[in-house]
């Protein structure tokens, strides 16, 4: 008979730090919670503070440790020399059968270093995604592959993810392909979420990488302003990251112009509100790649290379760069061409389910000696 008693309990330790991390593994937290034979301990390392809070708060989730390192204009340095000296004693302390890190984050790539450093395994959710170009995206591309040999078990949203992964070598037995956990969320934050009535073509802009602070940004910015100027008929939604530095750029060129509306960081369901509303979206963000397609939004990705290269083979998705005139070409192509705007909004989403968190919980229990072993997501 099946022994129920406290002793018996898995313990597993969630380590995050940004936004994408929460909206990303707040479906595994919600199914992890579930199952009586796992203990969780959540800790945000506070890479992120504003627009954490504000995820953490649509998903109802309270980190139990908080190891608050943001600081203004923080460096990669400083954030691991950070995150490295206060995670250290609370995985001594607590001594997780498991460290689970999502993504490609400075939070992930350290939290998972500090349990290989002290022999602890790490599952790595969205593990796989490769553009094969250390710089781009910078660091998270180098990241990722840290990660990647560094982990015990590999939870790959897509085939491809998992395909990546058996070429470098990574074992078979250690991969399972489960779709992206950020389906699962999008799901369940859009059951509630109502259309925008606007007479406007709304246009959803995002952009906060770091290989593209600086010149290629005010290329964006200047993009928009000209593509204002020839449609009198679309609206840009901006929301704007936190840091300092992509604000000053969208700000000092955009602040006055009509129809475009830079805002502050929207909330989780807000933001799928403006996404669902949306004739189509620029962006150099990898989730929102991942969203879109639920709603059948035409995605024009700000970026040389993508390591999601499904939405582009279903043809949702186009990667443009940050050239002003490709901008400008390829946003005027999607307003004026009706077949190819129809074209690009086939809804369908390639990354996932939505039951992607519940195949990555029953994968950890599996690997931790629990259960049987979850039949994977067909992408
Ligand atoms: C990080 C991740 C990136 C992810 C992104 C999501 C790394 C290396 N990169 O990039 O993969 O796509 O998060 O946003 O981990 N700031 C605030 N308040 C906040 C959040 C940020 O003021 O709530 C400011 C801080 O001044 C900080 C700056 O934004 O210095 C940059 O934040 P940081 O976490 O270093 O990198 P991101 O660009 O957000």
């Amino acid at each position: 008979m099946t022994d129920y008693s406290a002793q018996n309990k898995k313990r597993v330790m969630f380590v995050f730090g940004t936004r994408p991390e929460v909206s990303k593994l707040g479906p595994v937290i919600f199914e992890a919670k579930r199952e009586p034979l796992i203990e969780t301990l959540i800790v945000s390392t506070g890479q992120h503070r504003e627009m954490l809070d504000q995820m953490l708060k649509i998903f109802g989730i309270t980190p139990d440790i908080d190891l608050s390192i943001m600081e203004e204009k923080q460096n990669l340095s400083s954030v691991t020399v950070k995150i490295i000296e206060r995670l250290e004693p609370v995985i001594l302390e607590y001594k997780p059968d498991i460290v689970v890190v999502q993504g490609d984050t400075a939070t992930a790539f350290v939290a998972s270093l500090v349990s290989f450093y002290n022999r602890i395994p790490v599952a790595h959710v969205e593990a796989g995604l490769r553009s094969y170009n250390i710089y781009n995206p910078f660091p998270e591309e180098a990241y990722r592959r840290f990660i990647s040999v560094i982990s015990s078990l590999n939870l790959a949203p897509t085939r491809k993810a998992k395909e990546n992964l058996i070429k470098e070598g990574i074992k078979e037995e250690s991969i399972l392909v489960t779709g992206n956990t950020i389906v699962d969320a999008v799901y369940w934050i859009s059951k509630d979420v109502s259309d925008i009535i606007s007479d406007k073509r709304i246009i959803l802009v995002t952009a906060h990488r770091r290989e593209n602070w600086g010149e290629p940004m005010r290329e964006l910015v200047l993009a928009i302003k000209e593509l204002t100027g020839m449609f009198s008929d679309i609206r840009f939604v901006i929301p704007l990251h936190k840091n300092p530095l992509v604000r000053e750029t969208f700000s000092s060129i955009l602040s006055e112009e009509g129809r475009v509306d830079l805002i502050e960081p929207l909330d989780y369901s807000s933001l799928i509100r403006v996404m669902k509303s949306s004739f189509l979206i620029l962006t150099d963000s990898g989730g929102i790649q991942e969203e879109a397609p639920t709603f059948g939004k035409p995605v024009l990705v700000l970026r040389e290379t993508t390591e999601r290269p499904e939405g582009i083979e279903k043809g949702v998705a186009k990667l443009i760069g940050m050239r002003k005139e490709n901008i400008v070409n390829n946003v005027k192509a999607l307003l004026t061409d009706e077949s190819l705007y129809l074209a690009m909004s086939k809804a369908g989403n390639p990354y996932g389910d939505g039951n992607a968190g519940r195949r990555v919980i029953k994968a950890i229990m599996y690997f931790l000696g629990m259960g049987s072993k979850p039949d994977e997501f067909e992408s």
